[in-house]
Formats: structure tokens, C-alpha cells, sequence
């Protein structure tokens, strides 16, 4: 099944261009329909662009509410026939109403091992921690910050030397790895879309 993905960005795109590569050379059956950035001039939409794939900026600040913003990714992802959605490095959350329009369908990568160092600066949290390796975890997405049911992990590890730019290069090539990876299972369906309501008991 070739998947349709719709990829939400907010600044350099290194998993978006691993996402395009993996497409171009075989590995991926999907489409990228479209890339949209909540912040303009993302060298990411200028990654989309070179590949043809459509670029579009929907500039959270330009719409009163969180609400608003997400009824406008929501028209723009539909329109272009979008059916997963990808996070791959947007730093917006997202509302329970964009949740529902992708049901189960939104996956977002993380670089740190959740449920340790969840939110910003995750490789300067497990620096500044001493942590001797971390990694990066693909997850589906709730309402949370980087709370989702995780799809899969791999470690990184943090070497004496290490600072955030080297850790940086090192857990880039993983995600890279590990977000084609999921894609994969996911186009040949061994992973399936999760919604979050069913991932979590019910009363009682
Ligand atoms: C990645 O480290 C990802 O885990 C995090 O944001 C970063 C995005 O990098 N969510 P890039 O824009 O894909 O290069």
C-alpha cells in the first residue's frame, strides 16, 4: 500500500530528506502529498521544494487560537490527500480535534529514549544528566508532549567527548534510520494505525 504522507516541519528537515531519499531510492512506497511548516523559511519546505513535493507555510502565529491553527493544517493535509501524518521535528503540539481527523494515523520522532527527556533540548537534558547513551523513539502521537504509545526506540550512545553538536550528528543518523524504518512497517502494514483512546484502559 502506497502511504500518503502529509509531513508538518519547523525548521531544517534532516528526517524529511531522509523520508524523500528512502521514496526516491525504493526503499519507502510512499508520497509525501505535502510538507507544511508552521514557521516560514524552514529549510525544510526549500528540501520539499527541490523534490517536487508541495511547500507550504501555516504560520501558527497568524490564527487566534490553537483551535484555528489546527482547523487550517487539518484543510491543507485533507486537500492534498494526505492520510499519516508525519512530525518530523514540528515543535507545535497538537488538539484532540486534529488528533480525531488522523485517527491513529500520526506519528512524530523524539530524540531522547521516552519516557526519559521528553520536550526540548532532549540530547542537552541527557548531557547535562551524565547519561551514558540515549536514543530516539518513534511514537504515536497523543495530546501530550512526547507522551504517545511508542512504536520503537534505538540507542545512542554518549561518548566522554561528547557535546550537543557531535551527539546531535550521531542521533541524527539513527532517527534517520529509524523513522524510514517504522515507515516501512507501516506501508507493509506490520504496523498498524493505534488510536491513543484504545491504548489505554478503560474505568475499572
Ligand atoms: C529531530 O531531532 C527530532 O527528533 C526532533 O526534532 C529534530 C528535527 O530535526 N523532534 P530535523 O529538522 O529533521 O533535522
Amino acid at each position: 500500500m502506497t502511504l500518503e504522507l502529509g509531513v508538518l516541519v519547523s525548521g531544517n528537515g534532516t528526517n524529511l530528506q531522509a523520508i524523500l531519499d528512502a521514496i526516491g531510492s525504493g526503499t519507502l512506497d510512499a508520497r509525501v502529498r505535502c510538507v507544511i511548516s508552521n514557521r516560514a523559511g524552514a529549510f525544510a519546505l526549500e528540501r520539499a521544494a527541490r523534490s517536487g513535493v508541495p511547500a507550504l507555510t501555516i504560520a501558527h502565529g497568524a490564527h487566534p487560537s490553537r483551535e484555528a491553527f489546527d482547523r487550517a493544517l487539518i484543510a491543507a493535509l485533507r486537500e492534498h490527500g494526505a492520510e499519516w501524518i508525519v512530525l518530523a521535528g514540528f515543535m507545535r503540539l497538537l488538539t484532540p480535534q486534529f488528533l480525531r481527523a488522523f485517527p491513529g494515523r500520526v506519528i512524530n520522532i523524539h530524540p531522547s529514549l521516552l519516557p526519559a527527556f521528553p520536550g526540548v533540548n532532549a540530547m542537552k537534558q541527557a548531557l547535562d544528566h551524565g547519561a551514558k547513551e540515549t536514543g530516539c523513539t518513534v511514537h504515536f502521537v497523543d495530546e501530550g508532549m512526547d507522551t504517545g504509545p511508542i512504536i520503537a526506540q534505538r540507542t545512542v550512545p554518549i561518548l566522554p567527548a561528547d557535546d550537543e553538536s557531535s551527539l546531535a550528528e550521531r542521533m541524527h543518523r539513527t532517527e534517520h534510520e529509524l523513522f524510514v524504518e517504522v515507515l516501512v512497517g507501516i506501508a507493509n502494514g506490520s504496523i498498524e494505525p493505534r488510536g491513543v483512546a484504545s491504548s489505554r484502559p478503560g474505568p475499572g
